[in-house]
Order: C-alpha cells, then structure tokens, then sequence
C-alpha cells in the first residue's frame, strides 16, 4: 500500500522524520508532500524544504521508499494523483486532534477512498514544532537534537541570516 505525508515542513524536524521513517516501514512507499498552508508564510522556499528533507531521509539507514515532491493544489488530489491510498499524520498531543479531525473530516468528504492515518509522536518530540526551531535558532538557541543532524548547519545558517 502506498501512503504520503503532507505537510509545511518549514523546516523539517526530528518529530517529522521519525514519522516519516517509522511510516516508511507501515507502507510499501511513502511520498512526503510539501503543501501549501494559507495560513502560514514560509522562511525556506519550497525547494529548500525538498533539499533539506531529502537530505535528512538520505541519512536513515535501511530507507529507500521515501520520495519528496512538492505538491500543489489539494492533498487528496495530488495524492490520488500519484497513486496513494492513505494519506499519514503526526500528532502530537490532545491540542493537535480537532486541527487533525478537522483536516481528515474534509479530506474524507474530498475523496472518500483516501484514508488518513495517525502515527502518536514519541513522546520526546511531542513539544518539537517547526517554529519552536525556528524561535529558537533566531534567539540564538542551540537546535541540536531539534532537527536531523546532516541539516542543521544549513537550517541554522537561514534561520540567524547567516549572523554566526
Ligand atoms: N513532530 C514535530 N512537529 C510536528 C509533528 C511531529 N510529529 N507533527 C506536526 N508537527 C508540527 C509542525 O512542525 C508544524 O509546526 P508549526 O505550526 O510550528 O509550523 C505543525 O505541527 C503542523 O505542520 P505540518 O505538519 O508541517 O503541516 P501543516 O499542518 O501546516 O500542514 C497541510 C497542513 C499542508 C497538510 C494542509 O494545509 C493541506 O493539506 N494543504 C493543502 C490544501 C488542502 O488539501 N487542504 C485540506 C482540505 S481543507
């Protein structure tokens, strides 16, 4: 069965890949889609996400279902487009689940041959939140542990304009 896991990703964070490696092992191919939210105005360009994602999923070991795209339009309709059954999300906490109910409900009147599934965060990544990173780095906080370790130089260098 084919699944994807959209989302923002602005950056990706060490809660994101671990849903991303612990779905790729469900599923007999994962395709992370880099949507658009309307409600959000992203720091690193939509090309910059896909670098920095496939950079991090290079680096798990045992991984090669794993595809990145930048999607447009619907998630249900890019994912059909490409052949996916179930569309995969993290959550992280009780506060993510009416955003999550709300998203899955609207997807489901959308397409209903696409299911949405829910992977639990681990429970040391149930603060994390991309713009937890992003807060962070701008403060001059260290993000170690934040974001996978082949990004964060990159992530870091973005994020304090360089200023290190
Ligand atoms: N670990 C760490 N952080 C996590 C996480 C996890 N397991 N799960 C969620 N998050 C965080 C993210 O870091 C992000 O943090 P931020 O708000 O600080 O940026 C937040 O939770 C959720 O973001 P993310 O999962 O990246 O995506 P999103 O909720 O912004 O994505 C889309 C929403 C893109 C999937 C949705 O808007 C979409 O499908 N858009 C296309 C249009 C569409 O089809 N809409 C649906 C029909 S109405």
């Amino acid at each position: 069965m084919k699944a994807c896991y959209p989302g923002t990703f602005d950056p990706i964070t060490n809660g994101h890949l671990d849903i991303i490696e612990r779905a790729s092992k469900v599923f007999d191919s994962l395709d992370v889609l880099i949507m658009a939210n309307p409600a959000k105005k992203c720091i690193f360009s939509e090309e910059e996400r896909k670098e920095l994602i496939e950079q991090s999923v290079a680096a798990l070991p045992d991984v090669h279902n794993v595809r990145v795209h930048i999607g447009s339009g619907l998630t249900v309709d890019y994912a059909k487009k490409l052949g996916d059954q179930v569309i995969v999300r993290g959550i992280r906490a009780v506060s993510d689940y009416e955003y999550e109910l709300m998203q899955a409900t609207a997807n489901q009147m959308l397409n209903d041959s696409i299911e949405t599934l829910f992977f639990i965060a681990r429970p040391t990544y149930s603060f994390l939140s991309s713009s937890v990173v992003r807060e962070v780095a701008a403060n001059g906080g260290s993000i170690r542990g934040m974001v996978p370790g082949p990004i964060r130089e990159r992530v870091l260098a973005k994020l304090t304009g360089n200023r290190r």
